[in-house]
């Protein structure tokens, strides 16, 4: 991309020169030389610094960031009001240990989710350092709470890395292979995934109730339902391309799970924090947290923009059952990530970001539209709020998914100065999990980039 075509008064990203720079390219081969090779990298960039929805590098190109740290910057990169806390907290005290003793940014952060947490009557919360650990802390309590073992989880489902976290997840090539054996006692059902697995003229409704019978055999054939804690279901899949499961499903689960005393937990750790146009993806679901709710809700990703935190909140009568001493780390909820979380709820409140997300995701759909009408490889658009995605195909009527325009279209994007991800369990998706503070000019901007990066990567597929 030459320079001319973006470096302009009136746009936000800026390319100087061939991408990646000079430096970048140095740190480049620095990484590969002392990194391991699993821990994949979707681009070259190499920041040097960040604010709002950008992202400027170390030769000085600035970047409109798509990814948000894997939707872990809701509130945007370093926002004032969450630095300053935690450059507050950061002078007074740096570490103590929960399971040593009490600071009070941690009692604050558990008072604030029990105002947003949709669960009804009393509740608690266990603060962790990652969203696996947050899910796998949510499994010891749900084992603990109902004397039973087996945990029912989703096809396409991701709940991180560790033992029990890659063995809750799907995708098997990409999270799995070679890293086994696995955690036993976890279950795996078909996820309502409408527009790859909705027979053709078939209502939403049907196909949830198909669905839900899949997860009664399920209750015959592979487990007995007196055998299960708990299902943990993400009511948005992240990883798995941006699926969100229909309210009448979530709906039919609740009641299933409730009619066999087994818990259910909605796994938010990429959803949560206004990312789909509410505080929780859960929420929408009519009725929940006045009507109905779940047992627990699993955080972590924006609830501190960065730093690293996560939480368990659920009803106070299942998460008080475990032991004294039996949950707790070293690090999970220290101070100054507490302080930092403290500050994100606070600002993605106050900025009415659930809001803003709903209108980020308006102008995304307009555009992928458009675009699926100009490209038949477009199969599907899936926007919840500003959790947007498109999955390609290499067939429309077949809907074969077409992993190979993604990395082609990550590549092009980030020549026009975009930093993007790939998602899917076919890896057949790119998905924005973009900043909810860029602004409309910013983010037009961004798409028309987009716009241009899905062209050429057609193009060079075609020709390829
Ligand atoms: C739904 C979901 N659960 C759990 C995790 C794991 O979180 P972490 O990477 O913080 O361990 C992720 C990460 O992407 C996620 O998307």
């Amino acid at each position: 991309m030459s320079t001319s075509d973006t470096d302009t008064q009136d746009t936000t990203i800026r390319i100087n020169g061939p991408l990646p720079g000079v430096r970048a390219q140095a740190i480049l081969a620095r990484r590969d030389a002392t990194s391991v090779r699993g821990l994949y990298r979707s681009c070259p960039i190499v920041a040097d610094r960040a604010t709002g929805a950008t992202v400027t590098d170390v030769d000085g190109n600035v970047f409109i960031d798509l990814a948000g740290g894997i939707g872990a910057l809701n509130a945007g990169h370093c926002p004032p009001e969450v630095t300053a806390a935690i450059h507050d907290q950061v002078d007074r005290l740096l570490h103590l240990c929960n399971i040593v003793g009490t600071y009070e940014s941690m009692v604050q952060l558990s008072e604030k989710l029990h105002e947003i947490v949709p669960i009804r009557g009393p509740k608690k919360t266990l603060l962790c350092n990652s969203g696996v650990e947050a899910g796998e802390n949510a499994v010891k309590i749900a084992r603990y709470a109902t004397g039973r073992q087996g945990i029912i989880v989703f096809e396409g489902a991701f709940h991180g890395r560790s033992l029990l976290g890659m063995t809750m997840t799907s995708k098997y090539d990409l999270y799995k292979r070679g890293f086994g054996p696995f955690a036993s006692e976890v279950y795996r059902v078909p996820f309502p995934y409408e527009y790859r697995e909705k027979p053709d003229g078939m209502s939403t409704q049907d196909f949830c109730e198909l669905r839900i019978r899949d997860l009664k055999k399920a209750l015959v054939a592979q487990i007995d339902p007196t055998s299960v804690a708990a299902v943990i279901i993400e009511p948005v899949q992240g990883e798995g391309g941006f699926i969100p499961a229909p309210p009448e499903y979530i709906r039919a689960l609740r009641e299933l799970t409730a009619q066999h005393g087994i818990l259910l937990a909605s796994d938010e750790v990429q959803t949560g924090f206004c990312r789909t146009g509410k505080m929780f993806a859960i929420e929408h679901t009519p009725g929940c947290g006045t009507e109905w709710d779940v047992d627990m809700v699993i955080m972590a990703k924006s609830i501190g923009s960065g730093l690293p935190i996560a939480a368990v909140t659920g009803k106070a009568e299942v998460m008080d059952k475990p032991h004294v001493g039996g949950l707790g780390s070293t690090y999970g909820g220290n101070p100054v990530a507490c302080a930092g979380a403290v500050a994100t709820i606070d600002y993605l409140r106050e900025h009415h970001l659930a809001d803003r997300a709903n209108e980020i995701g308006a102008i995304c759909e307009d555009y992928f539209r458009r675009w699926q009408t100009k490209h038949d490889v477009i199969g599907d658009v899936r926007c919840t709020g500003a959790m947007c995605a498109l999955e390609f195909v290499t067939d429309r009527v077949t809907k074969e998914p077409n992993a190979v325009l993604p990395p082609l279209i990550v590549e092009e994007a980030f020549q026009r100065g975009l930093i993007m991800i790939r998602a899917g369990l076919y890896g057949s998706c790119i998905r924005s999990l973009v900043p909810l503070v860029i602004t409309d000019v910013q983010l037009h901007e961004a798409m028309r980039a987009l716009e241009a990066a899905v062209d050429a990567a057609v193009q060079r597929a075609a020709s390829a």
